[in-house]
C-alpha cells in the first residue's frame, strides 16, 4: 500500500477534514478573521497547512508539533504571499511586468523561492496572473497587466522560477495561479465586486494564462472572490471541475481564498456553512483557507448526503499528494534543506537593482534633461516620496524589512557625491498640511534642476484599495503646480501601484518616470537612469489612461461600425479624447530608435509553418539604448470581428549611437488561431496584417501582409 492510501485508511474523519484546512498563524496580513493559537488544531491533526508562518525557528516549532506531536505525524503545508520577493523585495508585479523579460521574471522568482524556502515556506500564493485593464482596481499593482500573452509568459516564468526543475528542491516552493478567473473584471474597479462577461472574453481574454499555468505545471491555483455572471468561483464546478481540472487537465491542488468558503453564505448561493463547505468541495475546492466552514460544516455536509465521503477524500489525496511532491514527509523542516545555489545577500541586492532598473519607465522626455549633467550642480529633490524609505517596497511586501530600503534620495546622494543634493518634501502623500511648501519652493528656487517625487502611499494599491479618482492624492497637485510655475529644469518621478490619471503634468515636465514601487533598491535603480549609467527600458504592461472615465481601458479593443472621426455619430467622447495618455508598450529610451522596413517569411504561409519576422532598427540618438519591439497581428476580415491588434511576440535590440541593427521574431502560424463563431479554436485563411513597432499606438507601427492558407 502506498503512504497516501496507508494514512487514508488510518485517519479520522477529522483528521481527513483536518487536511483540506488552512489556518492562519502569527500575521494578520489579510482577512478578516485572524488565527489565534493553532498549535492545538495543529497537534489534533485539525489543520493540514497554515499561512503566514515563517522564519526557520516558527516553523520548525509548528512543524515539529504536526511530526512528533500529532498522531499520524503528517507534516504542515506552510504558505505565504512571496507575490514580489520574500525577504528581498523586487519591484511591484504590474512594474515588474514592464520589463517584458522572462528570464527576469524567473530569476526574481528563483530568488523569492530560495529565501521563502530557507524561511521554512514550502508554498507561495503567487503568480497572480489576472488579466487588469481597469487601474481603479487596486491589484493591478499586482497583476502584470492587461494582455493575455504578456500574463501568460509572466505567469510560466515565475512558475519556473518558484518551483524549480522538482518542487523537492531545497530552494523550490510550489506555485498558486490566483486569481482563477476574471477576478480584475470587478465592476466598476471596486474589489471583490461582482463580474460578467461573454464566453468568448473568458476564453480569449481571461483563461489563458491559467492554460499557460497549468501547462507549466503550477502546483495549485485559487478562485478568485468574485462571482461570474451570478456563480462565485469558489462553488465553480463549472469552471473549476469542467475547465480546470476538465478541459485544461489541472491535476494538483486548489486553495480557496481567505476566507472565501464562508463568503458563499453572503453572496447568497449557500444557506450556511454546510451547504457552502459541500458547494465548495464538489466545485473542486480542495484547502479552505481561513474560513472554518470545511472544519465546521463538512461533517454536517456528509450527514445531509450533500457530500459523499469520496469527494472528500478525494481532496484529501490531493493534498497529500503535494505533501509528498514537496518532500515533507522526509524532511519537513524545509530550511533544513542544504540549500545550494542560495543566492548572496549581496547577489539579491544586485538583483533587485537590475529588477528595479528594468522596470522603470521613461513616460515622457523633453529637451535633454536626461541623464542628468556630468558637472556638479544643485539638486532639489521635493515631494513626499522623496525620501520615503518605507514606501518603496509598495504593497505585498511579504517578509521584506522597509529600513534596509534605499530611499531616492539616498540613492542619488550616493551616486553623486559631486552634487548639492538638498531634500524638502513639502507636502505629505495624503493629507492637507500645506506648511511644508513655503520651504520646497525657496529650494527648488535656489537649485538648478528639480526632482520632484509624487505619488501614491504603498498601501492605496493591492488588496482592498480601489480608487474613484486617479489624480495624485492630497494636495500633491496643488504643490506640483507651484513647483512647476518655478519653471526650472524639471524631473517628475511617479511612484504608483498604478497608472494615474496626471495628463497636466505630463504635458509640463521636462521628464516623467514611472516608477511603480521598485523595492528594496529603488534609489539606486533610479539613480542608474538618473546619471544615464543605465538607459531606460521598461515599457507599459497596460494602456495608461488620460482620464479615469475612460476606464476600463485596453488596446485590444474590436473595432466599431463607427470609428472615432469628426463626425458627430461616431464612437468617442463629446467632452475629451478617446485614446490613452500613452499606449501599451510605450517607453522611452536614451537612444533614439528608427525602424526601417519589416519582412516576414514566408509571405504565403501554410498553418504549422513557422514565420519569422525581422525588422531593421536604427539607432540615430547620440546615446546607447535598448529599444523594445512589438509585434502584433490583425485580421481585417473574419467571420468574428477580431481586435484591432493582437500581441504575438516581442523582443529587445541593444545599439550603440549610430548603429544598425536587426531583430528576427519567430511566430508559428499555429498562433494565430482563434475562436470560431461557434467559440471553436479554428486558423481562419486569409491575409493577415503583421504590424511591429515600440507600442500599441497604431500610427507608430509599420506593417506586413501575409496570407495564411492550408497545410
Ligand atoms: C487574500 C488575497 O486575495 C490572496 O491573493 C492572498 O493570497 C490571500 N489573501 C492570502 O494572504
Amino acid at each position: 500500500m502506498n503512504r497516501i492510501d496507508r494514512l487514508l485508511a488510518e485517519m479520522t474523519l477529522e483528521e481527513k477534514i483536518g487536511q483540506l484546512s488552512m489556518l492562519a498563524a502569527g500575521f494578520s496580513v489579510t482577512g478578516p478573521v485572524l488565527g489565534g493559537d493553532t498549535t492545538g488544531d495543529v497537534r489534533t491533526g485539525r489543520a493540514g497547512s497554515l499561512l503566514n508562518v515563517y522564519g526557520p525557528e516558527a516553523t520548525r516549532r509548528i512543524q515539529r508539533v504536526a511530526v512528533e506531536e500529532s498522531r499520524l505525524a503528517i507534516p504542515l503545508l506552510l504558505g505565504f504571499d512571496a507575490v514580489h520577493g520574500h525577504r528581498t523585495v523586487f519591484p511591484l508585479p504590474i512594474g515588474e511586468a514592464a520589463a517584458f523579460d522572462p528570464d527576469l521574471w524567473e530569476e526574481t522568482a528563483r530568488a523569492s523561492a530560495a529565501q521563502a524556502a530557507a524561511d521554512g515556506v514550502k508554498l507561495t500564493f503567487a503568480p497572480m496572473i489576472d488579466i487588469a485593464r481597469d487601474p481603479r482596481w487596486g491589484r493591478i499593482a499586482e497583476s502584470p497587466g492587461e494582455d493575455p500573452l504578456l500574463a501568460s509568459l509572466f505567469g510560466e516564468a515565475k512558475i519556473r522560477g518558484f518551483q524549480g526543475e522538482d518542487l523537492h528542491e531545497a530552494g523550490s516552493v510550489a506555485a498558486t495561479a490566483k486569481h482563477f478567473v476574471a477576478y480584475g473584471a470587478a465592476n466598476a474597479g471596486r474589489d471583490y465586486a461582482s463580474t460578467d462577461l461573454s464566453e468568448r472574453t473568458l476564453r480569449e481574454t481571461y483563461l489563458p494564462p491559467f492554460v499557460a499555468a497549468v501547462d507549466a505545471g503550477v502546483a495549485a491555483v485559487m478562485p478568485a472572490f468574485s462571482d461570474l455572471a451570478g456563480v462565485p468561483l469558489t462553488a465553480d464546478e463549472r469552471l473549476i471541475g469542467g475547465w480546470l481540472r476538465g478541459e485544461a487537465g489541472f491535476e494538483g491542488v486548489v486553495i480557496s481564498d481567505y476566507n472565501a468558503v464562508a463568503e458563499l453564505v453572503v453572496h447568497g448561493v449557500a444557506a450556511d456553512p454546510a451547504e457552502a463547505a459541500a458547494l465548495a468541495l464538489r466545485a473542486g475546492v480542495d484547502i479552505d483557507m481561513m474560513s472554518h466552514c470545511y472544519r465546521d460544516g463538512l461533517p454536517e455536509a456528509l450527514d445531509r448526503g450533500l457530500v459523499s465521503l469520496p469527494e472528500i477524500e478525494r481532496s484529501v489525496r490531493r493534498v497529500l499528494a503535494l505533501k509528498e511532491r514537496l518532500g515533507l514527509f522526509e524532511t519537513p523542516h524545509a530550511a533544513d534543506r542544504p540549500q545550494p545555489g542560495t543566492p548572496s545577500p549581496d547577489a539579491l541586492r544586485e538583483l533587485a537593482r537590475e529588477a528595479a532598473v528594468r522596470s522603470i519607465v521613461l513616460l515622457e522626455h523633453r529637451g535633454d534633461v536626461l541623464p542628468l549633467d556630468a558637472r556638479p550642480q544643485r539638486i532639489a529633490m521635493v515631494g513626499p516620496l522623496a525620501d520615503a524609505r518605507a514606501e518603496m517596497l509598495g504593497c505585498w511586501s511579504g517578509a521584506g524589512d522597509s529600513a534596509s530600503a534605499v530611499s531616492f534620495f539616498e540613492g542619488l546622494a550616493l551616486a553623486r557625491p559631486d552634487c548639492d543634493i538638498r531634500l524638502s518634501p513639502g507636502v505629505g502623500i495624503r493629507d492637507g498640511d500645506e506648511s511644508g511648501i513655503a520651504a520646497a519652493l525657496d529650494l527648488c528656487a535656489g537649485s538648478d534642476v528639480v526632482l520632484l517625487c509624487l505619488g501614491e502611499s504603498r498601501d492605496m494599491s493591492g488588496e482592498a484599495a480601489s480608487r474613484s479618482d486617479l489624480d495624485l492624492p492630497g494636495i500633491q497637485r496643488r504643490f506640483a503646480e507651484a513647483v512647476l510655475a518655478l519653471g526650472k529644469p524639471m524631473i517628475v518621478l511617479l511612484s504608483a501601484g498604478r497608472p494615474l490619471c496626471v495628463p497636466w503634468l505630463a504635458e509640463r515636465a521636462d521628464a516623467l518616470l514611472m516608477t511603480w514601487f521598485l523595492g528594496h533598491e529603488a534609489g539606486n535603480a533610479v539613480a542608474d537612469i538618473l546619471t544615464g549609467r543605465r538607459s531606460p527600458t521598461g515599457r507599459l504592461p497596460v494602456s495608461w489612461p488620460r482620464t479615469v472615465g475612460q476606464v476600463p481601458l485596453f488596446y485590444a479593443e474590436r473595432p466599431t461600425g463607427r470609428p472615432a472621426s469628426a463626425e458627430h455619430y461616431t464612437s468617442k467622447y463629446i467632452d475629451g479624447p478617446t485614446a490613452p495618455l500613452y499606449p501599451f508598450g510605450h517607453g522611452l529610451t536614451y537612444g533614439r530608435f528608427r525602424l526601417g522596413a519589416v519582412v516576414a517569411e514566408p509571405a504565403d504561409a501554410r498553418e504549422g509553418d513557422m514565420l519569422t519576422v525581422t525588422i531593421e532598427l536604427t539607432n540615430e540618438g547620440p546615446l546607447a539604448g535598448e529599444e523594445t519591439v512589438f509585434l502584433f497581428v490583425r485580421k481585417p476580415v473574419s467571420r468574428v470581428s477580431r481586435a484591432r491588434l493582437e500581441m504575438k511576440g516581442f523582443g529587445k535590440l541593444a545599439l550603440a549611437s549610430g548603429e544598425t541593427g536587426r531583430l528576427t521574431l519567430v511566430l508559428p502560424v499555429e498562433a494565430l488561431r482563434f475562436l470560431d463563431a461557434a467559440l471553436r479554436p479554428a486558423i481562419e485563411h486569409g491575409a493577415y496584417e503583421l504590424l511591429v513597432g515600440p507600442s500599441a499606438d497604431r500610427a507608430r507601427l509599420v506593417s506586413y501582409w501575409i496570407e495564411v492558407g492550408a497545410a
